[in-house]
Formats: C-alpha cells, sequence, structure tokens
C-alpha cells in the first residue's frame, strides 16, 4: 500500500514514535511505502509532502514534537477543501491517510471518511479528551511535567507561606488537573467539569492555613470557571482571547492569575500564579507514551491492512483496539467527579 501521514492540532511528546510505528510496520511487514503531509491538513489540501521511509523514522522514538509538523487547518473551513483533500490523494497514489490528532483532525477524518476517503484516526493530546479510549499518547507526560512542576512549586510555596496557583493545559477537560494535582498533592484541583465557588475554596485554604498549612497548591485547568454570575463573567473576559482557531476554539490563558488575585483579595494571604503552558507539550516522551504511540502507530497499520476505515485505534483493557471515529470524536471524555475519592478535593468527591 502506499499511504499518506499527517499530524494535526497541538503537538504532544509521542507523534514521532507514532509515526515511526505505522512506517517501521509498515515497510518492514507489507511493503509499504508512505509520504508525510507537512503541517496536517494545510500540507494535504497544499500537496506539500515528504517522503517518509523507515531509515527516516528509526531514531525518532524519544524525539519531541512532530517531523512532519503541525497545524490547527480545518479542511472544511476551506473552499473546495474536500476535493483538494481527494486531488492529493489521487495524485500521490495514495490508498489512503493515517491522521494522527485530537478531537478537531480526527474529526476531519470522520467527516472525510464519509466521503469516501479511506482514512484511519491515531489518538494523541496531552488533555485525555477522546473517547472510546482509555488514555491518549501524551497525556502521561503532560502529567508527569505538570507534577514535577508541582513538586519544585510546593517547597517554594513552603519557604513563603504562600498560596501557589498553578495553571495546566485542559480546554475543556481537567485530566492533567486531576491527575497532576493528585499526584503532587495539592490542595484544591479545579477542572473545567465542574464550575468552582471561589468563596467555598477561599474558606478551605482559611482552614488549612488556621491549622497550620501556611502554604498551598492549587491546580487550575485553563477552561476552568467559577460557577454561573458575576465572578464566571469576570473570569470569562480575562481567560479566552477574541482570537479563534479554524476549528472554533478560543485561545485560552489566564484563569490562573485571576484565580490568585481573587485569594489573595479573599483570604489577605500571598497568593500568585504560574501557567505551565506550552511547557507541558514540549521535550520527550515517557517511556509509557513512546510505547503507547508505538502499540497506536503499529495497530493503525494493522488495522490499514485489515481494510478498516472511518476507524480509531484505542487503548481498552491493556489491547489496541479500533472504534468507528464517530464514537470517538465530537463527545468529549470528561473526569467522572466520582473517579476519586473526595480526600483530595471535595469540589471532585
Ligand atoms: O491540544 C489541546 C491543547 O493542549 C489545549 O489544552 C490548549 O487549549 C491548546 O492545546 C493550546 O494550544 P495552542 O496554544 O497550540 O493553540
Amino acid at each position: 500500500m502506499r499511504l499518506g501521514i499527517l499530524t494535526g492540532g497541538g503537538d504532544c511528546p509521542g507523534l514521532n514514535a507514532a509515526i515511526r510505528g505505522v512506517v517501521l510496520n509498515g515497510e518492514r511487514r507489507y511493503g509499504d511505502s508512505f509520504l508525510g503531509f507537512k503541517d496536517g491538513w494545510r500540507g494535504v489540501l497544499e500537496n506539500d509532502a515528504m517522503p517518509l521511509a523507515a531509515q527516516d523514522v528509526e531514531k525518532l522514538i524519544g524525539q519531541g514534537g512532530t517531523i512532519l509538523g503541525s497545524s490547527r487547518t480545518n479542511p472544511f473551513a476551506h473552499d473546495g477543501g474536500v476535493m483538494a483533500v481527494k486531488h492529493a490523494i489521487v495524485t500521490n497514489h495514495l490508498d489512503g491517510l493515517v491522521t494522527i490528532g485530537g478531537d478537531d483532525t480526527l474529526g476531519a477524518a470522520h467527516r472525510l471518511a464519509q466521503e469516501g476517503i479511506v482514512a484511519l484516526g491515531v489518538p494523541k493530546t496531552i488533555d485525555n479528551d477522546l473517547s472510546g479510549t482509555e488514555v491518549t499518547f501524551g497525556f502521561h507526560t503532560a502529567v508527569q511535567i505538570a507534577s514535577d512542576a508541582i513538586d519544585r512549586l510546593n517547597t517554594t510555596a513552603e519557604s513563603h507561606h504562600r498560596i501557589l496557583v498553578v495553571e495546566v493545559m485542559g480546554r475543556s477537560v481537567g485530566w492533567i488537573a486531576t491527575y497532576a494535582g493528585i499526584a503532587g498533592g495539592v490542595a484544591e484541583i479545579l477542572v473545567p467539569e465542574t464550575p468552582f465557588t471561589l468563596d467555598e475554596i477561599c474558606a478551605r485554604l482559611q482552614a488549612r492555613y488556621e491549622r497550620g498549612d501556611r502554604s498551598s497548591i492549587v491546580v487550575v485547568a485553563e477552561g476552568a470557571l467559577p460557577k454561573e454570575g458575576p465572578a464566571r463573567d469576570a473570569a470569562m473576559a480575562i481567560a479566552a482571547s477574541d482570537h479563534v482557531d479554524q476549528f472554533g476554539h478560543a485561545q485560552l490563558g489566564g484563569i490562573g492569575a485571576w484565580v490568585a488575585g481573587a485569594i489573595s483579595k479573599a483570604t489577605g494571604h500571598e497568593s500568585r500564579a504560574t501557567a505551565l503552558g506550552h511547557i507541558q507539550r514540549g521535550g520527550t516522551p515517557t517511556a509509557f507514551d513512546r510505547i503507547l504511540a508505538t502499540r497506536f502507530g503499529v495497530g493503525a497499520s494493522e488495522a490499514i491492512h485489515r481494510g478498516e476505515s472511518d476507524v480509531m485505534v484505542a487503548l481498552q483493557a491493556d489491547k489496541i483496539v479500533t472504534i468507528p471515529l464517530s464514537e470517538a470524536v465530537g463527545n468529549s471524555k470528561r473526569v467522572d467527579p466520582t473517579f476519586f475519592p473526595s480526600l483530595v478535593n471535595p469540589l471532585l468527591g
């Protein structure tokens, strides 16, 4: 077979390992050849691509980012986008596309598969919000980075008796905040799934202070917001910029600083914020993510040779399976409030 590969959306550690898995398995087991489209769907629309062979990917397992580049280009936001994708497939004599991405990239792959294009999805995202798979690659690395940062913030918070607020990524779900927060033993975890009440948070932080814990860490996902009311309106005005990408998502950031300001004002204790931002997506993947990305890549290669299309590889009960793309996208996997016992955060319990 001759296959196109692309990586779309926000990058994450493990993308290169996934590309490597697809190419090594395909070339060595089936004699496939590959074309790598540059910068996600942009490369397909503009037919901007590079050949990919086993020798190009062999040493990539631990390399962060993606050698193909990425973008938030949406083929359905461009006039003639579907025709351009079909044209790229025909011109390059491709039998199908392996699309490595999150909800947006794989949502486009699903719509294209409905148009008759052979397309498979490989789930990546640090946010871990794709349904149908227990975990996406990139998430484990992001949690490790965030929990290491929390450990560091903890010691300086203790020295200065401060309340430190850590803002992590998570546009619509709080998986990174929840996992890193629990791993870091923090006082409060604020997630998009459960709108928070500042008064309750401040009362709990004050109670900690009064029983002798003069420092606290609060983890807040970038998409977390207070419950309806003036506080929510004020937080929204700060945390979402006017810039909207081709999939309609506003750029987020700033809720951490807003929460820290509100805590200082309400408790009288000094509170500061740190936004971890893209640090969570950069650098080498953990061993777990290297292995998961490799298994997904190999799984996608096997699935396309079984004649499957419009499916996503997924991890279920430690097995690589395929599920319809329609079940995976447009349906965020949210943090279940009962997922962890309530000892860490009453909001989650
Ligand atoms: O890929 C998802 C994500 O990690 C979100 O949590 C975040 O809102 C977004 O990426 C930010 O990405 P960028 O700054 O590259 O647009």
